[in-house]
């Protein structure tokens, strides 16, 4: 099947690349599992853009590189961040019913909540369920488009490059994608003139994340296999307040209720810890600073979690800013109005990936990339708060402006070889994938979690190299499914996290090991080459 541009993913980053696209083009979106079962329809807290009077672009320009210990690239900073305003204008056009100040919540100014790290109120929101209000918004327009066709159930196993073309090439060229039919179990060939990435993060490789179940890296992966470089993949980022709960293991508590004033207390004592690591921001420090200070009082007192309260505001307050997580939690016996949330940091961003340029081209001819699967720049060693949701708007829509101002210079592709089959067959040891998924995440949980030892970090990476083997082999003799080509992904991943974490020799943002704990005068990244 072929179309002017396919895209592989169909949250935020996607969709919009598909949206401006689709005024000149055909564009194909493919998307594993359903359309809103990316991360984009799970997010929260909200959108960060400069709109309030006493805020400057300059100020969001430096919370954002001090939250990145200057590992941000200051161009794509400054890019995303001038571009936030028009971006939140298209998403208001497209019908996001952002929330409103005034006592009716319909005052005319989108109101503004806070979240760690920024020094103003700059966060647009639709209460506390943002992301499912983009996601459905985006969607809605991406249906009502003639020019664009979505695909759910479609989990792309590799790209197609110049290697799998009829007249074989070593170029690297990418001409779109090999994609299982999660329904069928049949791979299907998708070509097109220009391929656009937007698969999201990884963070499924982690035992504990907030990330949905299909976050496996398989964009990062699939780019790398093809022969794109990554960077900063040790920068995984933990959220500080993931809900404790032994039967819901991923639901976030949006870091909007510390921005509205909850505070981080001793389980035991009721002490407000933040005071002992980061006196000044206390809780609203960035997220690398508050996850390992929770970490650190978890490990310190033996404690299975810490509490996070906001009962000191009044009811109406609390689910008003929070109606969905407070209903949420109160179906777990937990009432937010009366006291604290048993919270845990867990995984939540991915904030290296598939290195790209501020027109969102990644290393090789005919692949573009934009979202959580990308490292722009933007975020350097720790990403500020809802500043991702933000640059999967900039991005995709750069990817498609560069597209499109390219297109007479973009060939069609050539004929490609099917899916070869011939020498596998089914599984019948699923166990085996199963078993694999867990190991992999467990001991990334344990080993190359918040706090890092190399010596940590090179025993994940030999128990990484057993595990290679072992799935290479069982990928060259059997049929793909969903479960192995994921597996395959996680690993990749997790993989392209260790070596990474193994090359940096300082401690900075979200990279902190007990072996090198002092920051490096000059800040690096760490760039990984196929
Ligand atoms: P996603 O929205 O994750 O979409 C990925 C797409 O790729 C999906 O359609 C998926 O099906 C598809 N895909 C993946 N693999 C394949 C494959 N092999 N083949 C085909 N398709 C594939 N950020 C903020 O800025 N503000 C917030 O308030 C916020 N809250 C968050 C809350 C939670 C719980 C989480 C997990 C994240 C939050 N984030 C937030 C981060 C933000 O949601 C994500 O970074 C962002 O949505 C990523 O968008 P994306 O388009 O890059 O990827
Ligand atoms: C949150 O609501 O705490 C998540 C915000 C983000 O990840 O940017």
């Amino acid at each position: 099947m072929k179309y002017d541009v396919l895209i592989i993913g169909s949250g935020a980053a996607g969709l919009t690349a598909a949206l401006a696209l689709a005024e000149h083009k055909k564009v194909l979106v493919l998307a594993k599992g359903g359309l809103n079962t990316g991360s984009t329809a799970w997010a929260q807290g909200g959108i960060a853009a400069v709109l309030d009077a006493g805020d400057t672009f300059d100020n969001h320009i430096h919370d954002t590189m001090r939250a990145g210990a200057g590992l941000n690239r200051q161009e794509t900073v400054e890019f995303v961040i001038e571009r936030a305003p028009r971006s939140i204008e298209r998403l208001v056009e497209l019908g996001v019913p952002f929330n409103q100040d005034g006592l009716d919540g319909k005052g005319g100014d989108l109101h503004l909540t806070r979240e760690g790290g920024h020094s103003h109120r700059r966060i647009v929101h639709v209460n506390d369920a943002t992301g499912w209000a983009v996601q459905e918004a985006l969607l809605k327009a991406a249906e009502a488009n003639p020019n664009i066709t979505m695909l759910a159930g479609r989990a792309c196993v590799d790209l197609i490059t110049g290697r799998n073309a009829e007249d074989y090439s070593g170029s690297g060229r990418v001409w779109g994608a090999y994609a299982l039919n999660q329904e069928t179990g049949e791979v299907e060939t998708y070509t097109a003139t220009a391929t656009i990435l937007a698969a999201g993060g990884a963070g499924r490789v982690y035992q504990f994340s907030t990330a949905p179940r299909g976050a496996t890296g398989d964009g990062i992966a699939m780019a790398w296999r093809a022969g794109a470089r990554v960077s900063n993949m040790e920068m995984m980022q933990f959220h500080p307040t993931c809900l404790y709960n032994l039967e819901v293991k991923n639901f976030l508590i949006t870091e909007a209720v510390r921005g509205e004033g909850g505070h981080l207390l001793h389980p035991e004592t009721g002490h407000r810890f933040m005071a002992d690591y980061d006196p000044e921001r206390m809780e609203l420090a960035p997220r690398d600073v508050v996850a390992r200070a929770i970490d650190d009082q978890i490990k310190r007192y033996g404690l299975d979690y810490v509490h996070l309260d906001i009962s000191h505001e009044t009811p109406e307050f609390v689910t008003g800013h929070f109606p969905t997580i407070h209903e949420k939690l109160m179906g777990l016996g937990i009432d937010m109005t009366k006291g604290p949330i048993p919270v845990v940091p867990a995984q939540h961003y991915t904030c290296g990936g598939v290195l790209v340029g501020l027109d969102a081209r990644t290393d090789l001819p005919g692949l573009w990339a934009a979202g959580e699967v990308t490292e722009s720049g933007l975020h350097g060693a720790n990403r500020l708060a809802s500043n991702s949701l933000l640059e999967c708007f900039v991005f995709g829509e750069a990817a498609a402006r560069d597209i499109l101002g390219r297109w007479d210079e973009l060939l069609t592709p050539p004929d490609i070889k099917e899916w070869d089959e011939s020498r596998v067959t089914d599984s019948d040891e699923e166990v085996v994938v199963k078993q694999n998924w867990t190991e992999i995440r467990r001991f990334m949980w344990n080993y190359v979690g918040i706090v890092r030892t190399t010596k940590r970090l090179e025993r994940a990476r030999n128990r990484i190299r057993m595990l290679t083997e072992e799935v290479e082999d069982y990928y060259g003799h059997f049929r793909v499914t969903t479960d192995l080509i994921e597996l395959r992904n996680l690993l990749q991943a997790a993989e392209l996290i260790v070596n990474s974490a193994l090359e940096r020799h300082e401690s900075r943002g979200l990279h902190y090991t007990l072996d090198y704990p002092e920051t490096a005068d000059v800040a690096r990244d760490t760039v990984l080459v196929p």
